[in-house]
């Protein structure tokens, strides 16, 4: 691969999905996508390259091209400490904010194969708060056989790493094919191919009390987390809350959020009543 071809191939990856690849990515790109246009019988990068800009299917292999790049990594009950901060602190206080309503509405943006949404449901369920309510956990996901994955709800060992014997007995069947999410909990776990770079697409989500955004972010650049961020904004209501992967922060890129301190995290919430004259969210330190 030249470095030129490495260019244009990583510019169009990030206008189309927000991700960041520095220079030492080039081998990367050069092992994962030479496997993509081989498979295409393309003569070289710069063949791919127009392949995807310019060809009637370049959309469709665009897709399988951020299968590839994209970082996949995940498990149950990832990041337990911030895990416990929405269980302990944040349910109650959306138990008491959503009782006359009885509805209470999670997103797990960047969801990647879905134990992301499992945990939050178990969580939910777990917490004893919402019985009877209207309860929707929504997984998102740029790649479409994450989405897929999420839906069908069967886990390998790897999945587990974290989860308590509990947990796994009282959510999980196991079967010849793998580790099975119980039909209770999947009756309320919803899951969607949404592009965060997307913001019309985003809308498809509805209102959110809660968008868990987690080791999406990191991967992004800068005007793209921007963009991210004023869409996560926009379909939280007002007083619903962000939360990060345990790296990745609001600094440079909004101060639209007010920050909650918890016992165990800190924690992004939407205000409730805007600024007056100030309908979009501002951007810069937070
Ligand atoms: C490392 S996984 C994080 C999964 C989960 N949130 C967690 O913390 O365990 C990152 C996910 O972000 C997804 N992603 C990357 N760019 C995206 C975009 N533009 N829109 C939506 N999802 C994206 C990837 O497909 C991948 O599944």
């Amino acid at each position: 691969m030249m470095p030129e071809e490495f260019r244009l191939l990583r510019d169009l990856i990030n206008e189309r999905a927000g991700l960041h690849f520095g220079d030492d990515s080039m081998f990367v790109f050069e092992r994962r996508l030479g496997d993509r246009a081989s498979a295409l019988g393309l003569d070289g990068f710069a063949a791919y390259y127009k392949h995807l800009r310019f060809s009637p299917q370049g959309a469709e292999e665009l897709e399988l091209a951020l299968e590839v790049l994209t970082t996949k990594e995940t498990y149950f009950f990832r990041q337990e400490y911030q895990l416990r901060s929405f269980q302990q602190e944040l349910l109650p206080r959306l138990a008491e904010a959503n009782a006359s309503q009885r509805r209470l509405n999670v997103w797990s943006a960047g969801c990647s194969t879905g134990e992301e949404v499992y945990t939050l449901a178990i969580l939910i369920l777990e917490s004893g708060l919402f019985e009877g309510w209207d309860v929707h956990v929504i997984g998102s996901d740029l790649c479409r056989s994450n989405v897929a994955a999420g839906r069908r709800g069967v886990y390998r060992p790897s999945s587990f790493r974290t989860t308590t014997p509990l947990m796994r007995q009282r959510y999980f069947e196991e079967r010849s094919d793998g580790t099975h999410v119980v039909e209770r909990l999947k009756r309320f776990c919803h899951f969607g191919q949404v592009n965060l770079l997307d913001a019309e697409r985003a809308r498809t989500v509805g209102r959110v009390d809660v968008v868990f955004c987690r080791n999406v972010l990191i991967y992004f650049d800068e005007r793209s987390r921007r963009k991210v961020i004023d869409t996560l904004y926009d379909r939280l209501v007002p007083g619903g809350y962000l939360l990060l992967g345990h790296s990745e922060s609001l600094l440079h890129v909004s101060t639209a959020f007010e920050l909650v301190h918890l016992k165990e995290d800190l924690v992004y919430r939407k205000p409730v009543s805007q600024p007056r004259g100030n309908s979009a969210p501002q951007r810069g330190r937070s």
